[in-house]
């Protein structure tokens, strides 16, 4: 794999047209660099139990918030165009990274519905008390101009600090999420948000909410956490309603997974957080 640095803009896989019409029972593709998706996974398994699932970690390539924006869409690409070939009538961007950095671009590319996962900023400066808001977010995300925007839609109604947290995901990704690094490592990120008065914390990557009770418990009771697995489920049943592709089938559908890195300690992962027994196909 050439360093990031190095791709070429001109060298960005440009993703084959080949989509048959989607019909109402196909899967639906939904993908993160890692297991952070699995939060929003889960969501959509609970709400929209009919609906068959391809859900594929790039953990290879994780994390992709130290990578660059070209390599995040090279790669986001590279994901759209497999779940194409087994022709899923939707595609939801399970990673803020790849939103922020990619999105736009897939929607150009193709024509069924692609949902991302947008931080509830929002939410967040509503509720807020102290008018004091931040957002937890990958290095990649902290520098793109599309979320940096989204931020500023909302800075009159409250102080928004963004948070970069390196170093997280690849905790999580190394299922040390319960380990004292962790614990130390949130704490660095959270102390100066508390000390500033900081009432309202949106996790803005989807690893984050598999740390939500870390988090909690070093924030206390009187700061709230918003996640967005919810309203993600909610934009992909409407999608699906007004394209006409909800399943009709009332039997339970099955989620398939699919990883960039093989390995009993990669299911072993992917089985803990699920808390059932997974087997982990090889991606691609
Ligand atoms: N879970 C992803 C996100 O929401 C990606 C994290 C990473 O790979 O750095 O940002």
């Amino acid at each position: 794999m050439p360093s990031p640095k190095k791709i070429d803009v001109k060298a960005l896989n440009p993703i084959l047209s080949n989509e048959s019409p989607a019909t109402n029972t196909d899967a639906i593709g939904i993908f993160d660099s890692g297991v952070g998706g699995l939060s929003i996974a889960q969501c959509i398994e609970q709400q929209l139990p009919n609906e068959h699932l391809l859900y594929v970690a790039d953990t290879l390539n994780a994390p992709y918030g130290e990578k660059s924006t070209i390599f995040i869409q090279q790669r986001v690409n590279s994901i759209a165009q497999w779940f194409i070939e087994r022709k899923v009538k939707a595609i939801v961007v399970a990673c803020n990274t790849a939103t922020v950095s990619a999105i736009d671009q897939l929607r150009k590319n193709i024509s069924i519905p692609v949902i991302g996962v947008e931080p509830a900023i929002k939410p967040a400066v509503t509720i807020s008390k102290s008018k004091k808001v931040a957002i937890l977010v990958t290095k990649a995300t902290a520098d793109n101009q599309r979320f940096l925007a989204l931020v500023a839609q909302y800075s009159h109604l409250s102080d928004v600090t963004v948070q970069p947290c390196p170093g997280l995901v690849e905790l999580i990704e190394q299922d040390k999420k319960s380990s004292v690094e962790c614990k130390l490592l949130l704490r660095t990120y959270l102390q100066p948000l508390l000390d500033k008065g900081v009432d309202t914390i949106v996790l803005g990557c989807t690893h984050y909410p598999l740390v939500k009770t870390l988090i909690s418990e070093i924030c206390g009771d009187s700061v709230a956490i918003m996640e967005t697995a919810q309203p993600v489920t909610q934009q992909l049943q409407r999608q699906l309603a007004s394209h006409l592709l909800i399943n009709p089938n009332t039997a339970l559908a099955t989620t398939q997974f699919y990883s960039s890195k093989s390995g009993a300690d990669q299911e072993a992962l992917f089985s803990h957080i699920l808390q059932r027994p997974v087997i982990l196909n090889r991606y691609p």
